[in-house]
């Protein structure tokens, strides 16, 4: 299909006034379920707001048998966003998202899930290479009152990786109501001076947005489009305070928001570097002022406070600067703006500071174009009211809908059909960004990802490499990562054989 239309909001908002079905050229229906904002504002007026940035628990696990043990349990927990309220929350061990994960590169892990949440879920290791069976995605159900144990060997370079639910059809509510974590590789192999005390100068930022009403809840209005809301949190507070040392400080930064994607920069506009992306270390810190990251992207970035004691800065989305994201997408007033998300005030610096920006940071053992045996299409399209589809089919739990030949190196051509960006997503392997439209990625995307950005009607050309574990039965996922629009089917399963 060439170009259609393109609908202002203004538009469709005098379609709905008619109240019935319409169909417009293009062969798209609208009903008016999805003619509404779809998400709604937040009620509350009197938010608990400016605390200091909470560091989600450190967990190294423990040493039995020469493996180490993590245990998470995911059940109901209770946090105060607005005075004298209490929200209901889910979250692992705790009261909002779960410990960050501590894992080395070589070692073997086990993880008990138990599910205390009154429902069932599951839980996934986004951008983990393992064994399908271990994944975590759809099938490895676990019910209430159960406990399933994932086991694998970490065989990731050092990064930044995260868990959540990933139930069918339910993973967008789960994650919304606070199920996530972060989950970081170390390679004690790598002997760069990066900074690395956790909590101090290494800090992680899951950056969610939730639409809290008057009663202190989360209101999940659950619209296709996805949700985004207008309360920013940060590692589960909203905009708090960060006291950042005086020197450099490393921050890993996840969208863990449903469908809300962020233009990260600082409020004096001042330089970072990016040093990672979701699967690994760029080859070198790439300079930044801006940094868009898609839901379920990573980045790693070093920002330097060296000689600022008593001054203070805003971690911010320049939301408004984000060319061609909500062109069709109705929701609030954040996407055309520049919103915060932290205050920073930086403070003494600490013990053992990164005096210096490394220049290398090592090499990526690039897949070529001529390694690959075989080039595959998914064709991303939906309709208003219609399915969202991978290659005209939506989600189906019982169909496999590709097959690979474990040790082949294949590219993915993902076809953007819409009017909306999606980011991209794929389990089990980590790829690089072959082109974008024909041309080459921008440098700070040059390094291992598991998600990618697909921009309205653009082509993104990936390669990846596809190893080690073997089932015919057991399927990988890949998906849109917008939540809403795997749970409304744009999703579909590959499983790797022998
Ligand atoms: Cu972050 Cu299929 O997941
Ligand atoms: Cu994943
Ligand atoms: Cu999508």
């Amino acid at each position: 299909m060439t170009k259609r239309f393109h609908v202002s909001r203004r538009t469709f908002l005098k379609i709905s006034a008619g109240g019935a079905v319409v169909l417009l050229g293009g062969g798209y229906l609208f009903r008016d379920q999805f003619l509404n904002d779809g998400n709604p504002s937040s009620t509350a007026t009197d938010l608990v707001r400016g605390q200091p940035l909470p560091i989600p628990n450190l967990m190294t696990g423990t040493e039995i048998d020469g493996k180490q043990v993590y245990d998470l349990t995911m059940k109901q927990g209770f946090t105060t966003y607005v005075p004298g309220r209490q929200t209901a929350t889910f979250a692992y061990n705790g009261n909002i998202l779960g410990p960050t994960l501590l894992m080395r590169k070589g070692d073997e892990v086990v993880i008990n899930v138990t599910n205390q949440l009154g429902e069932p879920t599951t839980t996934h290791w986004h951008g983990i290479h393992l064994p399908a069976i271990m994944d975590g995605g759809p099938h490895q159900i676990i019910d209430n009152g159960n406990t399933w144990q994932a086991q694998y060997t970490i065989m990731n370079e050092e990064a930044t990786f995260w868990y959540h639910p990933h139930l069918e059809g339910k993973t967008a509510e789960h994650v919304y109501a606070g199920l996530a974590g972060l989950l970081i590789v170390k390679d004690p192999q790598n002997e760069l001076a990066l900074p690395d005390q956790y909590g101090i100068d290494d800090i992680p930022l899951i950056v969610q947005d939730k639409i809290i009403d008057a009663d202190g809840s989360f209101n999940y209005p659950g619209t296709n489009f996805g949700v985004k809301g207008d309360q920013l949190l940060v590692n589960g507070a909203i905009t708090p305070v960060f006291d950042a040392p005086a020197q450099f400080v490393r921050f890993r930064l996840l969208n863990g928001s449903n469908a809300r994607f962020y233009n990260f920069g600082f409020s004096d506009d001042r330089q970072f570097h990016q040093i990672g992306t979701d699967g690994g270390l760029l080859e070198r810190p790439v300079a930044l002022t801006r940094l868009r990251l898609s839901n379920g992207e990573r980045a790693e970035i070093l920002v330097d406070f060296t000689g600022q004691e008593n001054s203070q800065v805003r971690l911010v989305s320049f939301s408004s600067e984000l060319d061609n994201i909500n062109p069709i997408w109705n929701s609030n007033a954040l996407d055309d703006s520049t919103f915060d998300i932290m205050t920073i005030d930086v403070v003494s610096a600490s013990a053992n500071p990164t005096t210096a920006l490394p220049t290398s940071l090592g090499s990526i053992d690039r897949l070529q174009e001529g390694q690959s045996t075989r080039t595959r299409s998914f064709v991303l399209e939906m309709g208003f009211s219609g399915p969202m589809t991978i290659n005209g089919v939506s989600m189906d739990m019982n169909r496999i809908d590709q097959t690979v030949k474990v040790n082949d190196t294949e590219i993915w051509e993902v076809i953007n059909n819409s009017d909306m960006p999606h980011p991209f997503h794929v389990h089990d392997v980590q790829f690089l960004v072959l082109t974008r439209d024909g041309s080459p990625p921008p440098e700070n995307e040059a390094g291992w990802k598991d998600t990618v950005l697909v921009m309205p009607r653009e082509t993104v050309r990936i390669i990846t490499h596809f190893s080690d574990y073997t089932d015919p039965d057991k399927p990988y996922m890949f998906h849109c990562h917008i939540l809403e629009h795997e749970d409304a089917g744009m999703m579909g399963q590959f499983v790797v054989v022998e």
